[in-house]
C-alpha cells in the first residue's frame, strides 16, 4: 500500500508542475487594469529573456503581448538563403503560448537587417519570389500560434513617398501587395499590419502619404488589418493629441486598427523635473488615446528598461525613454509607469 505521505508529495509535485506549464504568474495591477479594458499591453523582448525564470515571471505578470525585438529580423532568422535559425523564435512562441499571451511577428519584410544574399537579388521576379518564400516559410511554421505580423516595416520616406529601399527599387510598390496577399493566404486568421515611424499625426506629410497608400490598398482589395504607429517620440516635442486622434479616426473610417507598436519617449540629457513631466504627459496622452479609441487598444513599449535601451546608441545625448530604470530587480518603475497605471485604473469606459 502506498504511504499517505507519498500520495501528498505526488499531488504537490503535480500541482507545481502544472503551474509551471500553464505559467500561472500573478498579474500586476497594471495588467489587471489593461485586461479589464481590453487593452493589449505589450513589450519587445530579447531572446535571452525567456531563458531567465525571474524575467519570464516579470514579463508575464506585466504584459499580455510580446514581440521579438531582433530575433525575427532576416539577418538573425535567415542569415543565408537556405539556413533558418529557428531555435530562439521557437522558444519565444512556446513561451507566449504556454503563458496565454499574444506574440507579434516583427518584421516579415524590411529594408534593414537583410543579409547579403537578399541584396544580391537583381530582378523583380526573383525579389518577389524570395518575399513569397520568406513569408510562406515563417507563417506556415507558426500558423495559428503567432497572432499578428508587421508584414511590411517602414516603407515610407519622410515626405510621404515610398522610401528608396531595395524592395521598392527592385519591385515598385508591388512588393507590398504581394507580401500582404501571401500573408493572408498562409494564415487567414493572423492580423496583418503595415508598421511605420514618424507617422503619428494627421497633417504630417509622412502620415498623410501612408494614409493615402493604405487607403489605396483597401480600395484595391489588398488584405490589411491595421497600421502600426511606432511612437519613438521625444519628450520635449509638442504632443498633438488632436492630430493623433484625427489620424486614428481616419483609419477607423477605413475599417482598420491602429497599433501603438514600439513606444518610447526619449529625454534629452540630463533628466530634469521639466523634461520628465513632459515625458509623463506624453505617455499619459498615448494611453488615453489608446483607451479612447475602439480601433486603437494596443499599447506596446519597445523594451521596458532604460538599462538596456536601444535609444542612447541611436540618438546621441538622449535616453531615459522607458517605463523602468532597470531590467533586473530593483527595476524601479518611473513616474511615467505610475502615470499610465493610474490612467488605466481610473479609466471609465
Ligand atoms: O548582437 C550583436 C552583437 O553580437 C554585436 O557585438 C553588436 C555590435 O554592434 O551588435 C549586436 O547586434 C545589435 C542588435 O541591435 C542587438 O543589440 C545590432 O548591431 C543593432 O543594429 C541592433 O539594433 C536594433 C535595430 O532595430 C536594428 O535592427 C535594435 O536593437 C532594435 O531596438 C531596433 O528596433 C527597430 C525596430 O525593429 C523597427 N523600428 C525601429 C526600431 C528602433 O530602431
Amino acid at each position: 500500500m502506498i504511504h499517505k505521505k507519498y500520495v501528498l508529495l505526488l499531488v504537490a509535485a503535480i500541482l507545481v508542475a502544472s503551474l509551471a506549464v500553464t505559467g500561472c504568474s500573478k498579474k500586476a495591477p497594471i495588467l489587471k487594469a489593461a485586461d479589464k479594458h481590453g487593452l493589449v499591453f505589450g513589450t519587445a523582448i530579447t531572446a535571452g529573456d525567456i531563458f531567465d525564470p525571474e524575467m519570464k515571471e516579470f514579463i508575464t505578470s506585466h504584459f499580455n503581448l510580446v514581440v521579438p525585438e531582433n530575433t525575427m529580423k532576416w539577418v538573425n532568422i535567415r542569415p543565408t538563403k537556405q539556413f533558418w535559425n529557428w531555435s530562439d523564435l521557437d522558444k519565444m512562441v512556446d513561451f507566449a503560448e504556454e503563458n496565454d499571451i499574444i506574440i507579434k511577428g516583427h518584421p516579415l519584410i524590411w529594408d534593414e537587417q537583410t543579409p547579403g544574399f537578399v541584396n544580391s537579388v537583381k530582378t523583380k521576379e526573383a525579389a518577389l519570389e524570395i518575399i513569397v518564400e520568406h513569408i510562406t516559410e515563417i507563417m506556415t511554421r507558426y500558423k495559428g500560434r503567432i497572432q499578428m505580423y508587421d508584414v511590411v516595416n517602414e516603407p515610407f520616406a519622410e515626405d510621404g513617398s515610398m522610401l528608396d529601399s531595395f524592395w521598392y527599387r527592385t519591385c515598385g510598390t508591388e512588393f507590398i501587395d504581394v507580401a500582404f496577399r501571401t500573408a493572408r493566404e498562409i494564415d487567414p486568421d493572423a492580423k496583418l499590419i503595415m508598421n511605420e515611424f514618424n507617422n503619428e499625426f494627421a497633417g504630417h506629410p509622412k502620415s498623410d502619404g501612408m494614409y493615402e497608400f493604405v487607403k489605396g490598398m483597401v480600395e484595391r482589395g489588398v488584405p490589411i488589418d491595421g497600421i502600426g504607429i511606432q511612437m519613438h517620440i521625444m519628450a520635449e516635442s509638442y504632443f498633438d493629441a488632436e492630430a493623433l486622434q484625427a489620424n486614428i479616426k481616419r483609419y477607423a473610417d477605413l475599417g482598420l486598427s491602429v497599433y501603438f507598436s514600439e513606444i518610447d519617449v526619449r529625454i534629452k540629457n540630463p533628466v530634469t523635473g521639466d523634461n520628465e513631466a513632459q515625458q509623463v504627459a506624453a505617455y499619459r496622452g498615448l494611453m488615453e488615446a489608446a483607451l479612447a479609441n475602439e480601433n486603437a487598444k494596443h499599447f506596446v513599449v519597445w523594451g521596458f528598461a532604460d538599462s538596456r535601451s536601444w535609444v542612447p546608441r541611436a540618438f546621441s545625448g538622449y535616453g531615459s525613454a522607458h517605463l523602468f530604470e532597470n531590467d533586473v530587480e530593483p527595476r524601479n518603475p518611473k513616474a511615467a509607469f505610475k502615470e499610465i497605471e493610474t490612467v488605466l485604473k481610473n479609466w471609465k469606459n
